[in-house]
C-alpha cells in the first residue's frame, strides 16, 4: 500500500493521513494519560540505563512507517511529561492544544521568515505582534521587535544591537582597535546569558560587572551608580545596563524606573531582560512588578515561558523598530533583494528563521489578553497557596518569605537541624550548616525524580554575599496546576525528607550531629564533589557535625 511507503520520495498526502490520524490517538491519549491520579511526570532513567531502552541505532535501511509509532511511543514513555500538572520545572510549562496546533502548522508550512517573499503572512504577524507588545510594554510609537530563538539570544542581539549603534566604527574595524574597554553592568542575579554575551563580543568576562543585590534578590540602584562611576574613574567605556523583570532564580524585579534613570543619566543603553517576568504586562493586577519598562531601549520576553506557548517564542522589542535592521544588516544582496523593512532576517546575525511570532499571534487571538491575564493571575493563587502551605508546615522554611514572583524556594528542614540566621556571617559553622542542608536537599530531590510523580528543580544562590544551601525551587506556571497537586506535592517532600533522614542516620552520616553537639564535620566531606552518597548510596569517609551548635539533637536546641 502506498501510504505505507519507505520511500523518502514517495510522501504523500495519504502517507500524511495515516500519520496524522495515528498521531492524533498517541496526542490525546498522551494528554489524557498525564491528568490520571498518579501519573509520572518522568519515568526517570540515568543515560547508561537509558540508552539500550530507546534504540539509538541509526540504520542503513530505514525502519518504514511501521516501526513509527512505536518509536514514538517510546520516546513519550521516556520523556517527561509536561502536560502533567506535577512538572513544575523551571520556568516553562506543557503547551495547551491551541500551541500544538500552531506548531503543526508551522511544520506544515515549514515556513522560513527570513525573508518576506517567502513568507509573507508569517512575516506581518511578527511585525504586527511584536508592535503590539511594544506598545503594551510602553515603549514609544516607534516601538517594535522581531523573534529570536530564546531569551538568551535575544539578550545577545540586544547587546550586539546597542554596541554596533553606539559604536559603530568596531563593526568596521574590530573591537581591539577601538582603544576603550567597554563595560557592561548585570545583577549579580542576573541570568548568564549575559556574561556569555559579553564572551562572544569579544568584550571579556572581566568586563561584565555584577552589581550586588538587597536581601531580596534585585538590582540595587545606588551599588549600580557607584560601579559606574567607579568604571568612568578606570577610564573605562560602561555602554550597557542589563535589569531583569523576574530573575531566574527567586523571580525577583529589578527596579527599572530607578535603573532606567541611571541609564539616562550616563548615557547608557537600557536593557531589560523580561524573558521570565515580562508577561506580567498581560495582567492588570501584576504588571505594576515592571513598571519602568517603558525607560528600556531594548526589552526582551518570552512567551515560551509564562504564557504557555510551545518553545520557543521569545520576542525582542526596541524603542526605535528600526534599530535591529539599522545596526545589524550587511544587506546580503543574494538574499535581502529589494532593502524591504519586511525581510526580518537581515535584522538578526542569523538567516533562516522559525516563525516563532505565530505561536503568540494565535494564542493571543484564541484567548486574548483576559486569556493570558487569567493564566497569570490563576498562577500567582497557586503560587500564595504553596506558599502558606510551606509557611506553615514546620518541617520547610521559606528562602523568601514572600516570594516576588512564581517560583517558591524552600528547605526541608531535618528534624533537630537549627535554622541558622541569613544576616550570620559566614564562619566555618556556617559551612558545615549549609554542607548538610545541602546534602539534604540534594538526596531528596533524588528520591523525587526517581519517584516521578513531580518535577521540579534544586539552585544555588549567594544572597546579600552569602552562599545559601542548595534550596528547592518549585515553579508554579501551569494553568492545570492545583491546590490538591500542591497538597501532593508537599506530602511527597515530607515523605521523601523521612526517607533521607532515615538514610543519613542509618548510615551515620547526619546521625552524630543530630544526636550531639560533640562531633565534627570532617573535611573529607564533600557534598557538591563526589560523595559517594549521591552515587549507590554506599558510605564511607568520616562523617560527622561540627559540635558548635549549628547541628542540634531534637532535645538539645529548640528549632525556631
Ligand atoms: C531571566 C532569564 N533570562 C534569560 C533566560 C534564557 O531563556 P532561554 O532559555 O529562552 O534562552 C532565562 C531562562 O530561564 C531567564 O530566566
Amino acid at each position: 500500500m502506498k501510504s505505507q511507503a519507505q520511500d523518502i520520495l514517495d510522501g504523500d498526502a495519504a502517507e500524511l493521513d495515516l500519520l496524522v490520524s495515528q498521531m492524533k490517538d498517541l496526542m490525546v491519549g498522551y494528554v489524557n494519560e498525564s491528568r490520571k491520579p498518579g501519573a509520572l511526570v518522568v519515568e526517570y532513567k540515568l543515560p547508561e540505563e537509558l540508552k539500550p531502552l530507546i534504540d539509538l541505532d541509526l540504520p542503513y535501511t530505514g525502519i518504514g512507517i511501521p516501526g513509527l509509532m512505536p518509536m514514538l511511543r517510546n520516546i513519550l514513555r521516556y520523556s517527561v511529561n509536561t502536560w502533567n500538572p506535577g512538572f513544575m520545572d523551571k520556568l516553562y510549562a506543557g503547551t495547551n492544544p491551541v500551541g500544538i496546533v500552531t506548531d503543526m502548522l508551522i511544520s506544515l508550512l515549514n515556513a522560513n521568515s527570513h525573508v518576506y517573499h517567502v513568507s509573507p503572512v508569517l512575516t506581518l504577524m511578527e511585525d504586527c505582534v511584536s508592535e503590539k507588545l511594544a506598545k503594551l510594554l510602553g515603549m514609544g510609537e516607534r516601538s517594535g521587535g522581531i523573534t529570536c530563538p530564546g531569551g538568551a539570544f535575544s539578550n545577545q542581539l540586544a547587546m550586539l544591537t546597542a554596541r554596533n549603534y553606539m559604536f559603530p566604527e568596531i563593526k568596521t574595524k574590530g573591537y581591539c582597535n577601538f582603544g576603550k574597554k567597554l563595560t557592561v553592568f548585570t545583577s549579580s542575579s542576573g541570568h548568564y546569558s549575559v556574561e556569555k554575551t559579553g564572551m562572544a563580543l569579544g568584550l571579556g568576562l572581566d568586563n561584565i560587572i555584577k552589581v550586588p543585590c538587597d536581601d531580596q534578590g534585585r538590582m540595587r540602584p545606588d551599588e549600580l551608580e557607584q560601579l559606574i562611576i567607579q568604571s568612568l574613574g578606570r577610564k573605562e567605556t560602561p555602554f550597557f545596563i542589563n535589569a531583569t523583570a523576574g530573575t531566574t532564580v527567586l523571580g525577583a524585579f529589578d527596579p527599572l524606573k530607578e535603573i532606567g534613570k541611571i541609564a539616562k543619566r550616563y548615557k547608557l543603553w537600557f536593557h531589560v531582560d523580561g524573558s521570565w517576568g515580562g508577561s506580567l504586562i498581560f495582567s492588570d493586577k501584576h504588571k505594576h512588578k515592571i513598571e519602568g519598562s517603558s525607560l528600556a531601549d531594548t526589552f526582551v520576553l518570552n512567551p515560551h515561558k509564562l504564557l504557555g506557548t510551545p518553545l520557543q517564542c521569545s520576542f525582542i522589542l526596541a524603542s526605535d523598530r528600526q534599530i535591529f535592521k539599522q545596526t545589524n544588516s550587511l544587506g546580503a544582496q543574494y538574499l535581502f533583494h529589494d532593502d524591504s523593512k519586511y525581510d526580518l532576517g537581515d535584522s538578526t546575525v542569523g538567516c533562516g528563521r522559525k516563525p516563532d511570532a505565530i505561536k503568540l499571534f494565535i494564542g493571543w487571538k484564541i484567548y486574548g489578553i483576559s486569556g493570558y491575564k487569567k493564566r497569570i493571575e490563576h498562577a500567582f493563587k497557586m503560587a500564595r497557596y504553596l506558599t502558606n502551605l510551606v509557611k506553615n508546615n514546620n518541617k520547610f522554611k521559606m528562602v523568601l518569605e514572600d516570594p516576588p514572583n512564581l517560583q517558591i524556594c524552600f528547605w526541608y528542614i531535618p528534624k533537630g537541624m537549627k535554622i541558622l540566621d541569613r544576616e550570620e556571617k559566614e564562619t566555618k559553622k556556617y559551612q558545615t550548616w549549609k554542607e548538610q542542608m545541602t546534602l539534604v536537599t540534594k538526596e531528596i530531590h533524588k528520591r523525587l525524580r526517581e519517584r516521578g510523580r513531580f518535577l521540579f528543580d534544586y539552585s544555588p544562590l549567594e544572597l546579600n554575599g552569602k552562599e545559601l544551601p542548595i534550596f528547592f525551587r518549585v515553579v508554579i506556571n501551569a494553568p492545570s496546576i492545583n491546590e490538591h497537586y500542591l497538597d501532593e506535592m508537599v506530602r511527597e517532600v515530607e515523605r521523601a525528607g523521612e526517607d533521607v533522614l532515615e538514610y543519613l542516620e542509618e548510615n551515620k552520616i547526619l546521625q552524630d550531629g543530630l544526636r550531639s553537639e560533640n562531633h565534627h564535620i570532617n573535611g573529607n566531606y564533600n557534598v557538591n564533589g563526589n560523595h559517594s552518597v549521591n552515587g549507590n548510596h554506599s558510605v564511607n569517609g568520616n562523617h560527622s557535625v561540627n559540635g558548635n551548635g549549628y547541628i542540634y539533637h531534637n532535645g538539645v536546641e529548640k528549632l525556631e
